[in-house]
């Protein structure tokens, strides 16, 4: 990624009309990532998943973030809004490029899954304002005893840096203090479906099924 320029736009990138962000949040275990799969094929989204994207970033030779972003996703902190914020971009713009097959994909539009974005409230603010306005919020929630058990198991397998319990624990407090006020914050303007994460995966991807739709029904009445 090139260096980030300072671009102090006031128009977003991308047209909310035509191009259908939905943020995905909750807890780290919550079961994003695993519900996105199912919406990605459910519904031509396109997923963008901001921690894969951040891990990608920080593999990739020359990168001037590499180790600011090592060192967050260590200790569980967010990484500087700039670089998250640039990396989902290029990857919209990337996928709007590609010129998808299938109507939801025609004359310039698109669906996009922001997985665990925005993770803090200047996050959320500058991408609706710069990037493209969220048209929904799906946030899975569960207890953090069902999420410590997901990520623990996963973390046999998984590889990833962040998957023990110290690393964990720190998670669990920036979302406490950092994540929850985005989440309120959506709920306050009605932008949020809340699907309680705990029960097993088909159940899970019903109820997140349904909140999709009821937002492309609500998104076809306005248009017509
Ligand atoms: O979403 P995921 O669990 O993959 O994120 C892993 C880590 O990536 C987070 O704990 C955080 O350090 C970083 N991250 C971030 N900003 C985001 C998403 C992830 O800093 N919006
Ligand atoms: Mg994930």
């Amino acid at each position: 990624m090139a260096p980030i320029e300072n671009t102090a736009s006031t128009t977003p990138a991308f047209d909310e009309n035509k191009v259908t962000v939905v943020y995905v949040l909750g807890g780290p275990g919550a079961g994003k990532g695993t519900q996105c799969a199912f919406l990605v094929e459910d519904f031509q989204f396109v997923h963008l998943s901001a921690g894969d994207l951040l891990r990608a970033e920080q593999n990739r030779e020359g990168s001037q973030y590499g180790e600011l972003i090592r060192n967050c996703i260590r200790e569980g902190t967010i990484v500087p809004m700039e670089v998250t914020i640039k990396l989902l971009e290029n990857a919209m713009q990337d996928a709007l490029k590609e010129q998808r097959a299938g109507n939801a994909w025609a004359n310039g539009k698109g669906r996009f899954l922001i997985d665990g974005f925005p993770r803090k409230m200047d996050q959320a603010l500058k991408f609706d304002e710069s990037v493209c306005a969220a048209s929904l919020v799906i946030f899975f929630s569960c207890t953090q005893e069902v999420m410590l058990s997901r990520l623990m198991e996963r973390g046999k397998t998984s590889g990833r840096e962040d998957d023990n319990v110290e690393s964990i624990k720190k998670r669990f407090v920036t979302y406490e203090d950092q994540t929850k006020p985005v989440i309120e914050y959506y709920t306050s303007i009605n932008k949020v479906a809340e699907i309680d994460s705990t029960p097993d995966i088909d159940t899970v991807h019903r109820a997140a099924s349904v909140a999709i739709n009821e937002l492309f029904a609500k998104k076809a009445e306005k248009s017509s």
